[in-house]
């Protein structure tokens, strides 16, 4: 039986695990709508799997650190007749050093994107989702996201805002036939290393394939699964974080940060 083409919208598709998670939606089948600031990038990706798997893309750049961007974003694809059945929130940065020494500005951009650009996008997609009975929304938290992060300390704590609300909608969308995953990654080999000045820290020494943890990713969100944790190693860090105490947690990110 032919599967009817659905639309997923990816932000965060000029790089790294949003491009994996394109070219996964385009093998089955769907159309994309591809969103990040780099439009040369999107645009080369759209030509490619376009031409590639038959489907059909648009691409809208934007800046997601600006507050009018998801509704400029959702109006146009309603412009475009456009209904989004998959919406995956993966752009996201983060960045590295004491708090009080980095730009602030930065950091208030970093929740702007990793936090709310993230539910602005969901609270525009949602509410014709669960009328519709059908939908799926992935976000890309981070195993950062279980532990306090001493400098990394706003992008931990937004990757914790992540976990958390997309574990609550997960629990409100009971029933709905729309269901929320939240993604946890540890160090994957992608470009958010080097933006957020961290390539030489211990954490990155053994980065993940972008490509399977974009695929892991993916199916929990075909299944439906609410916290998703690729790799063993990362599954155990993370039940470990579960039951250690808070101290022992900061003080070993703190390190790790560091390094
Ligand atoms: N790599 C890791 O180790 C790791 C681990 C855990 C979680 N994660 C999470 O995984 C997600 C994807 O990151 P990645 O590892 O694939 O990093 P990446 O290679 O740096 O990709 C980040 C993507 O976000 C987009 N983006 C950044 N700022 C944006 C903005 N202001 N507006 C719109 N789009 C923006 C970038 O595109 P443009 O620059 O073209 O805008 C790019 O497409 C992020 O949420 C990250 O926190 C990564």
């Amino acid at each position: 039986m032919q599967r009817t083409a659905q639309t997923a919208l990816v932000t965060g598709a000029s790089a790294g695990l949003g491009t994996h998670f394109a070219r996964l939606f385009a093998q089955d089948g769907h159309n994309l709508v591809l969103v990040a600031r780099r439009q040369d990038k999107l645009d080369q990706l759209a030509t490619e799997l376009r031409q590639m798997y038959g489907i059909h893309t648009t691409v809208i750049a934007a800046d997601l650190t600006d507050p009018k961007a998801p509704p400029h974003l959702y109006e146009e694809l309603m412009r475009a007749g456009i209904e989004v059945e998959f919406l995956v929130n993966n752009a996201g940065f983060g960045t590295s050093g004491a708090f009080a020494e980095l730009d602030l500005a930065r950091e208030l951009d970093l929740i702007e994107l990793n936090v709310k650009a993230l539910t602005h996008l969901t609270g525009l997609v949602l509410p014709a989702m669960i009328a519709r009975r059908s939908g799926r929304i992935l976000n890309v938290g981070s195993l950062a996201g279980f532990l306090p992060g001493p400098f990394m300390a706003t992008y931990y704590a937004s990757k914790a805002y992540v976990i958390n609300f997309t574990e609550a909608l997960a629990y409100e969308l009971r029933g709905t036939g729309v269901t929320a995953t939240v993604l946890c990654p540890g160090a994957t080999a992608t470009e958010f290393a080097h933006v957020a000045g961290v390539e030489n820290s211990a954490l990155f020494t053994s980065s993940a394939d972008p490509a399977s943890v974009a695929r892991y990713g993916y199916r929990s969100m075909l299944k439906g699964k609410t916290i998703a944790i690729p790799g063993a190693r990362n599954k155990l860090s993370a039940e470990s974080l579960r039951v250690s105490p808070r101290l022992v947690a900061r003080v070993l990110a703190g390190h790790l940060n560091k390094s």
